[in-house]
């Protein structure tokens, strides 16, 4: 038997919060202000249990086709977490980064990211991603521009675009790939998350809406990945 594989990195889709507010005949809002308690929790729990790295889907590409009531209340309250948080979570030493497309952000938001990522910067004790504006398939595009940039400026032969190269263009360039993928809500698919770095983590899907996730249900997660094995490629014999 082989021992228990290590958990570096854990990557969650928080969904559920609109269908958590219906439940209770809510505004979605009300779901979301929820949904932002329980990320605190999270964070808290993962960075007690040890985790290095998180990285949190708060706000997809496509998340921009909502009804624009609603994207702009998502953006007060990212604005407002982030001010209530930022001073916490750098005490508690997490380095926080955002990934995603910001040029729809407004120029405030994109001014408090900049300086949340600024304060936070030499922080090592729980590397904290926040994806929002982000898209798997943007994230693997603008590595294709930026990889191609270079070609042309003689800069690589296409002879050096080895996975590692373009794994390192990512804007997830400097962290290991994900080793744990949970997502709340009930729905089973990655809704165009970290598309290429998923490509060999364990996943894990559970029915519970995000504002009624918690540190149990983390906990819960965690064993299940603990239980696995993680062939990739290889045989049983092989990694006993
Ligand atoms: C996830 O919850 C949060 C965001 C996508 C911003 P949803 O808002 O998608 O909630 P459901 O899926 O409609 O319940
Ligand atoms: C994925 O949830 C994005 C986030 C949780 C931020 P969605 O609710 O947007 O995904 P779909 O539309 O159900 O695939
Ligand atoms: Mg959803």
């Amino acid at each position: 038997m082989s021992s228990k594989p290590s958990l570096l990195h854990v990557a969650i889709i928080m969904d559920g919060n609109g269908r958590w507010a219906r439940q209770r005949s809510l505004p979605r809002t009300a779901g979301h202000k929820q949904g932002i308690r329980v990320t605190r929790e999270v964070v808290t729990a993962c960075g007690e249990a040890g985790i290095k790295y998180l990285t949190l889907f708060a706000f997809s590409s496509e998340n921009w086709k909502r009804p624009k009531a609603e994207i702009s209340a998502l953006m007060n309250l990212f604005a407002q977490s982030l001010q209530s948080e930022i001073q916490r979570l750098d005490e508690k030493g997490v380095c926080v980064r955002f990934l995603g497309q910001r040029n729809a952000f407004s120029e405030k938001l994109c001014e408090q990211i900049r300086l949340a990522e600024e304060l936070t910067c030499k922080n090592d004790a729980l590397f904290l991603s926040i994806a929002a504006g982000y898209g798997g398939r943007w994230d693997i595009l603008q590595a294709v521009k930026d990889t191609v940039g270079d070609a042309l400026r003689d800069e690589l032969v296409p002879e050096d675009i080895s996975e590692e190269y373009f794994t390192s263009r990512l804007v997830t360039g400097d962290m290991p790939a994900p080793d744990l993928f949970i997502r709340t809500g009930g729905e089973q698919r990655l809704s165009n998350f970290l598309l290429w770095q998923l490509a060999y983590t364990e996943l894990y899907f559970c029915d519970t809406l995000w504002p009624d996730f918690s540190r149990d249900e983390l906990y819960r997660a965690f064993e299940s990945y603990r239980a696995r094995q993680r062939r990739f490629g290889l045989t049983q014999e092989q990694l006993a």
